[in-house]
């Protein structure tokens, strides 16, 4: 039996020995509680070991046991300090891994919203778009011939002058950014043939700029031709308009005798609405509010885009976005429209995901 204290000792070293090799070369957690166990476990080595001292006799078996013990608080003190260490080590390796540019942009959640305008634009787009009008488009950067002189608008006409018209510096053909979308009427009867019926919404420009004008604004122009189209037409797809847009049964309405060079007869139409403590009712009451202008196409207009008057006629409108939506929403000040004020969008933004739809109903 071995019960000799040298031994004993010495077969203690060994298994110290054998267990720092062994340590050193665990990578993983779990195989630091099989070497726990392993040593240090009841049936563990060096728990053996301990176990035999009972055999020494009481001076040796406390000498024993001193030296025993110390290697036995190494041993621990090693294993404890391994686990830590590898614990760290996993953590730092997955973090890297698992690492994020925290200064790339975040994704906002719902933040973004439809702006008036837009919304405005979708509406007027979606009513008229039951009334089967084709939505057309036309360049920003216009030529002076469409902007003015095929619509019956000459050179040293007064109206050029209310125009405030940016022109394009340096360019030979005169160039100029659209004061209205009117000149898309031209564009679409020179290259297509009636029957037309369209729409066109656009960015519009004047050199103005104070309260209730801003240097680029929205229009949506009208175009319909066809044969014996009347007044009465016009005045009937405007009522389907109007109602629809401000979403009111019975809306009064006034075509008031007007001027616009491309049409003739042409007329301004005012809506039926009241003031109730400070807030717009549009409808039944007894003020009138402005809100486009219309009238049937001048054969001068005809003439320039080589439609035939003997055959054709039509008519044609035109109306403000900004003002539409400022009616309809209650929007007070026009240059809150292009602010970007946060606050602002926000009140007066709309979901993303409610598109206008007649059918539905276009509030
Ligand atoms: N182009 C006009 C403007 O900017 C608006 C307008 C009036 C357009 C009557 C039309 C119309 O088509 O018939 O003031």
């Amino acid at each position: 039996m071995e019960n000799n204290i040298t031994d004993i000792i010495k077969k203690a070293e060994e298994l110290v020995f054998c267990f720092k090799k062994e340590i050193d070369n665990i990578n993983d957690l779990k195989d630091i509680g099989l070497i726990r166990t392993k040593y240090m476990g009841k049936k563990g080595l060096f728990t053996s070991l301990l176990r035999s001292l009972n055999e020494l006799n009481k001076d040796k078996k406390a000498l024993a046991g001193k030296a025993l013990n110390n290697m036995k608080k190494e041993v621990e003190e090693k294993i404890n300090f391994h686990h830590e260490l590898l614990r760290n080590k996993l953590l730092n390796d997955k973090l890297k891994k698992e690492r994020i540019d925290i200064t790339l942009p975040g994704r906002p959640i719902n933040q973004g919203g439809v702006h008036p305008i837009s919304k405005t634009m979708d509406e007027i787009i979606s009513i008229l778009g039951t009334l089967d009008f084709n939505v057309e488009e036309g360049p920003h950067i216009e030529d002076d011939y469409y902007n003015f002189t095929a619509l019956n608008i000459p050179e040293y006409h007064p109206a050029r002058q209310d125009h405030d018209t940016f022109y394009m510096n340096g360019s030979k053909k005169k160039k100029l950014l659209r004061t209205h979308t009117s000149p898309i009427q031209i564009r679409v009867m020179k290259e297509k043939k009636p029957p037309i019926k369209i729409i066109a919404p656009g960015n519009t420009y004047r050199c103005d700029d104070d309260a209730t004008h801003s240097p680029m604004f929205h229009q949506i122009e009208g175009l319909v031709i066809d044969k014996n189209i009347s007044m009465a037409n016009l005045k009937w797809t405007i009522k389907e308009l109007l109602t629809a847009f401000f979403n009111v049964k019975e809306l009064p309405m006034r075509f008031r005798p007007s001027y616009f060079p491309f049409t003739e007869p042409s007329a301004e139409v005012d809506i039926g609405c009241s003031v109730d403590s400070g807030k717009l009712i549009i409808g039944k009451g007894k003020d009138w509010l402005e809100v486009l202008g219309c009238g049937m196409v001048n054969p001068k207009v005809f003439d320039n885009c080589n439609i035939n008057t003997e055959v054709y006629n039509g008519f044609a409108f035109g109306l403000g976005v900004e003002r539409f939506a400022m009616l309809k929403y209650g929007i007070t000040d026009l240059r809150m429209f292009y602010d970007n004020d946060h606050r602002w969008l926000k009140h007066y933004s709309f979901k993303p995901t409610g598109f206008p739809n007649i059918l539905k109903g276009i509030l």
